[in-house]
């Protein structure tokens, strides 16, 4: 990769903190007035998704200075280095290949002399087969009844975007089997999933991608002693989990037969895996043939970000202009609002792509950055969400750049349901671009001391992204979407957008405060004096 100046040195940045300095001088309504054709200009499309970001606080100036910073942080060069399986990944000294995941059968790609591809589709089709037997009846449990519920034990990404998926593409799935999802070591995660559900019909899908992680061991063990307690007998266990794991060694240690397990491999990130073996249980929902549609869908977006012009590049576009609010106005965070009931657990899925992956202080070269990284992101579905913080949104004090995801079409269509849904998204985007003046307030007959308390100040920045219908092959679109935008706003600010060490410490600091938490007898403490006395306290409410 080519050695660089330092983000805040190069010529791009530089230009637009000056040309920020301008932006601010004006606003939305202005922009609109002064360019009538502004609302079909600043919009982008691909794979059938439609992104208007007319409605940003951009000019033309602000799109071609964010460009020429990505030119000048080299980003083409950092995804052309991901898609030929270069070890993007500094800090972990792996390559990056999640778009593998995703590439036809019919082609291929040699890393460190193995084609990976093929490896990906040998996994895919073992799937396929498992899948099927599960979904035909044909699998049989412990004492021969088939499986009708699925749990998938998983944490973080061997859990979010299972469930995610699950729940977006639920009118696809096969309803005869009942899916539950545990990730949390609270031990009512677990019993809650459980609770109704007869052992000998059930199957559970040990996730994870190192096999060492303590929530998921601790609840894949208890949900083997649930099962052997049900069945009475330790041999049920083999028709009764099954692994998706990178790691045969600790699946066979834990007792689960590696005939029973879907690997894969230590280029995907957890949070960039719903797409490898960690779908089983998606692909058991919705069938083989649809989790193709879903890998298809990705592979459009993939196609889309390697070969579009960076002008028209959706990822490109949504990760520059998240980085134009964290970096030059100060934004804290990115709302993702989407209007599809579907996609309710959507933002949480988002939240570890995006924060996992942008939520870091040093350069890829180790240096201290001095400039925001990646935004806080968080989100709920419309229109819930205008009865509970757009309140915030429209008349807050902080500015917060938001996506709006809508869809021409229901899943569930019912009178004009669809209509009100989507005449509200463009409300919304409306609503914050232009507000409501103190004159039109006045106008409506306020009285004057509540006037202040009605006007909306407008010029707050959204992004409407709209769609077809919510299928497998649109959310693999969607997905892939923001897999790419994390991808330009890490790319820009030159960090490793694929390691996740922040997230060892506090598993290290739980190892080690264990044991004075179950200990028989008083522990002699030599934690400070904070934890200390928590540990004491908690010792006490427990005994109590
Ligand atoms: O603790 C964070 C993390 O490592 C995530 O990156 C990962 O998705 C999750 O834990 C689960 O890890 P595993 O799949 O190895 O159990």
């Amino acid at each position: 990769m080519p050695t660089t100046t330092p983000l805040r040195e190069r010529p791009a940045w530089q230009e637009l903190q000056r040309h920020h300095a301008e932006i601010v001088q004006t606003d939305l309504r202005t922009l609109f007035a002064d360019d009538p054709g502004r609302g079909e200009r600043l919009r982008a499309r691909a794979a059938g998704l439609y992104l208007d970001y007319s409605k940003h606080l951009v000019t033309d100036e602000t799109m071609r200075l964010l460009l020429r910073l990505a030119g000048e942080c080299h980003l083409e060069e950092h995804r052309d280095a991901m898609f030929r399986g270069e070890r993007i990944n500094v800090s972990e000294d792996r390559p990056v290949l999640h778009v593998a995941l995703r590439m036809p059968r019919d082609t291929s790609l040699t890393v460190d002399g193995v084609d990976v591809v093929r490896q990906v589709h040998e996994v895919l089709d073992r799937m396929a087969e498992f899948a099927r037997s599960v979904r035909s009846g044909e699998w049989l449990g412990h004492t021969g009844k088939p499986v009708r519920n699925v749990v998938n034990i998983g944490i973080g990404g061997s859990d979010l975007g299972p469930v995610m998926a699950y729940e977006a593409l639920r009118h696809y799935s096969w309803r005869d089997i009942a899916f539950r999802f545990v990730s949390n070591v609270d031990s009512t995660d677990l019993v809650e999933a459980l609770g109704d559900l007869s052992a000998e019909e059930t199957l559970f899908i040990v996730s994870s991608k190192t096999f060492g992680t303590l929530e998921t061991l601790t609840n894949a063990r208890s949900a083997r002693d649930w099962l052997v307690g049900g069945l009475g007998s330790e041999d049920a266990v083999a028709r009764h989990f099954v692994a998706v794991s990178t790691n045969a060694e600790r699946v066979a240690e834990f007792g689960i037969d590696t005939a029973n397990m879907f690997g894969f491999w230590d280029w995907v990130g957890g949070r960039y895996s719903m797409d490898s073996a960690i779908g089983l249980s998606t692909m058991i929902a919705i069938g083989p043939e649809q989790f193709h549609q879903m890998l298809a869908g990705f592979h459009d977006i993939d196609e889309h970000f390697r070969t579009a012009p960076l002008t028209e590049n959706l990822p490109v576009l949504m990760g520059l202009l998240a980085i134009w609010y964290a970096d030059f106005f100060g934004a804290q965070t990115v709302g993702v609002l989407p209007y599809e009931q579907y996609l309710h657990r959507f933002p949480a899925y988002l939240q570890q792509l995006t924060m996992e992956s942008n939520g870091k202080r040093v350069t890829l070269g180790g240096d201290r950055v001095d400039y925001d990284t990646g935004p806080v992101y968080w989100g709920e579905p419309g229109t819930n969400g205008q009865h509970s913080f757009y309140q915030l949104l429209h008349q807050g004090t902080r500015l917060i750049p938001v996506d709006f995801i809508g869809f021409g079409r229901a899943l569930n269509p019912l009178g004009d349901h669809h209509d009100l849904l989507t005449a509200n998204v463009f409300a919304q985007a409306q609503a914050l671009a232009f507000g409501r003046t103190e004159e039109d307030v006045r106008a409506e007959g306020t009285p004057p001391e509540v006037v202040p308390h009605r006007v909306m100040p407008g010029n707050r920045p959204s992004s409407v992204l709209l769609a077809e219908q919510l299928s497998p092959r649109v959310l693999g679109r969607l997905v892939a979407l923001y897999e790419h935008n994390v991808f330009t706003q890490g790319a820009v600010w030159g960090i490793d957008s694929f390691d996740q060490w922040g997230v060892e410490l506090g598993k290290v600091l739980a190892t080690r405060i264990a044991p004075a938490l179950t200990a028989a007898d008083e522990p002699s403490l030599e934690h400070d004096s904070s934890t200390n006395a928590l540990i004491h306290h908690y010792r006490t409410l427990k005994d109590s």
